[in-house]
């Protein structure tokens, strides 16, 4: 299991987080990153080879919206994007004990009823999940901007998890936070709630809230796969692991800090922030990613 919170700070970060308040020195930052963070590996499966990535979209997403995300999943393995490329980003992961993981789109549900309803337990994410297939498979719920997730915006941005028994599934859930908690959940392209502000980035794609979704989905993908059982990659408790990116958190270009993002690449035609370019041209903001080799936070640029 991994909650996803975008300010899910390590302790010693928050500690100087805290120490320092508003007036974060980036001298100290440096200090703080120079230290190095070891995920240990607990000796259980990863997920490796071809994946098959199956998205149950619940509630109402555009067609263009669901494409921010189709997009991004299909970057991730393929090599056709110009450096730095989402397909790099993610080839952090076959360092990982094992090789690599392939991820491939499998097959997406539309649930734009809300037959679930507009607030949604634990218990209903994971029945939404086992819509998807079972072999080899991540399931993958996304939920739309209207929808309340327990713990959503309170405590977490995203979760994964495994079926329970014998077969165990990966699943993952996403939320939309664009009209619940952007300053949580679509940070860095909406102004943050707490803590040192800096000015938003332009989203990738002109949707904070997918854009936001993006980066969530990047860090429960890349947990899922290094972590999916909760014996694979991760520092802390197992109950509340860091993974691969939720290690790294806040950091999207050189010279990050608490509250701020990083130097990254601008698109000069229309201001938007991006590290990385996708398929179809697309452009995309991609966290930090714990690299074992180095034992350090990797961002693209
Ligand atoms: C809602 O949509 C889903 C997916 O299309 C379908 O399986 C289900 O039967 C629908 N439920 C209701 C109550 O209409």
């Amino acid at each position: 299991m991994g909650s996803i919170y975008r300010f899910a700070t390590p302790s010693y970060l928050l500690l100087l987080f805290l120490l320092v308040g508003t007036v974060f020195e980036p001298s100290f930052a440096a200090l703080v990153k120079q230290q190095p963070l070891v995920l240990k590996y607990h000796n259980g499966a990863l997920l490796k080879g071809e994946i098959t990535v199956n998205l149950i979209w619940y509630g109402h997403f555009t067609p263009a919206q669901r494409s921010i995300i189709v997009d991004f999943i299909q970057s991730l393995s393929s090599a056709a994007s110009p450096t730095p490329s989402a397909a790099s980003w993610w080839r952090t992961t076959s360092k990982y004990k094992g090789g690599a993981s392939t991820l491939i789109v499998g097959k997406q549900v539309l649930v734009e009823n809300y037959s679930l309803g507009k607030s949604l337990k634990n218990v209903h994410i994971a029945a939404l999940a086992s819509k998807g297939g079972l072999l080899n498979a991540v399931n993958i719920v996304l939920t739309a901007k209207d929808v309340v997730v327990d713990g959503f915006c309170m405590s977490r941005c995203g979760t994964h998890r495994s079926t329970p028994g014998k077969n165990r599934v990966p699943y993952a859930w996403v939320g939309n936070s664009e009209t619940q908690c952007p300053g949580q959940c679509a940070w860095p392209f909406h102004q943050p709630i707490y803590g040192p502000q800096t000015p938003p980035l332009v989203a990738p794609n002109g949707d904070v809230g997918v854009d936001g979704m993006v980066i969530t989905l990047a860090t429960v993908l890349a947990g899922a796969v290094t972590n999916p059982f909760n014996n694979g990659y991760f520092q802390g408790p197992a109950t509340a692991p860091l993974e691969a990116v939720s290690a790294c958190p806040g950091m999207f270009g050189s010279g990050s800090y608490p509250g701020y993002p990083g130097q990254v690449l601008v698109d000069k035609a229309t201001g938007a922030s991006y590290n990385a370019h996708g398929v179809n041209g697309r452009k995309y903001l991609l966290p930090a990613m714990w690299d074992p080799q180095t034992s350090a936070c990797f961002t693209l640029v």
